[in-house]
């Protein structure tokens, strides 16, 4: 893939965009403010990377990463991302996003809730159990898919394609994938699930930054999914 593109330039949106850079991806990425305000971020990421709006940047690439708080769904270009492969980061919060009666009742999930806002968009969930520091220590793009230096991380989505496009990212930027299903099975890996603590190695004081990370393998990533149970 020649362009990324990417919405949201927090913890999780300014790691990918590391991650991709690195690769020799071209990323577009935006917040919810002038792209003027990337200023520092992009001069950081060097030539490769472009600030820009979150229209554009949804436009940007036939994949666009989006990763924003759930409160923020609301807010999107829904039209830019139509025909896109929409690579969603977002978990639920209430304490952030305020309640959302359809996730905690379990009738959907956060996933199908961006795919429901997104209509035109191909969405798969990713990148949503592992914390934005131990995502950038643990991408091993040099190592050979399959190979021990590699870690593992979940994808759910409803389209085989878009699994796909999703898949041969991950493998530029150094992770490997397991497929934990239709979009419907993608509270298997959400917060407060076996699956989401699983790229940790304890933490030393008691916060995720106090936290090293630890390379999950596909056994083992598969066992943490097969072992959630809907709270
Ligand atoms: N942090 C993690 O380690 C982690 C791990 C896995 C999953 N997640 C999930 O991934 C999502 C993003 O998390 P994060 O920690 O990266 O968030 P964050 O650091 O708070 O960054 C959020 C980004 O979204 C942007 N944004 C908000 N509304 C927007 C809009 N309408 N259009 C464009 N951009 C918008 C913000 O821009 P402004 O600065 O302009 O507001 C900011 O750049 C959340 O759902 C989170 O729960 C986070």
């Amino acid at each position: 893939m020649s362009t990324l593109g990417i919405v949201g330039a927090g913890h999780i949106g300014s790691t990918v965009a590391r991650l991709a850079v690195d690769a020799g991806v071209d990323v577009v990425i935006a917040n919810s403010r002038d792209p003027e305000t990337l200023a520092d971020l992009v001069a950081d990421l060097g030539p490769r990377a472009r600030a820009a709006t979150a229209e554009e940047a949804a436009g940007a690439g036939d994949l666009v990463v989006l990763t924003v708080p759930l409160k923020a769904l609301g807010d999107l270009p829904v039209a830019a991302f139509e025909g896109r492969v929409v690579l969603d980061t977002g978990n639920y919060y209430p304490q952030r996003d305020g309640r959302i009666a359809d996730l905690d009742d379990g009738s959907t999930t956060a996933s199908e809730l961006t795919a429901r806002t997104l209509p035109g968009a191909r969405v798969v969930k990713v990148f949503n159990n592992i914390f934005s520091e131990h995502l950038g220590a643990l991408a091993r793009p040099q190592a050979p898919a399959g190979s021990d230096e590699r870690s593992v991380l979940a994808i759910a989505g409803d389209d085989a394609s878009a699994k796909q496009a999703a898949t041969a990212l991950l493998d530029t930027i150094g992770y490997d994938v397991v497929d934990a299903g239709p979009l419907s099975e993608g509270w298997r890996f959400q917060p407060d699930t076996p699956a989401y603590g699983l790229p940790y190695d304890g933490s030393t004081d008691g916060t995720w930054s106090g936290s090293t990370a630890k390379r999950v393998g596909a056994e083992e990533l598969r066992a943490a999914l097969a072992a959630a149970t809907r709270g």
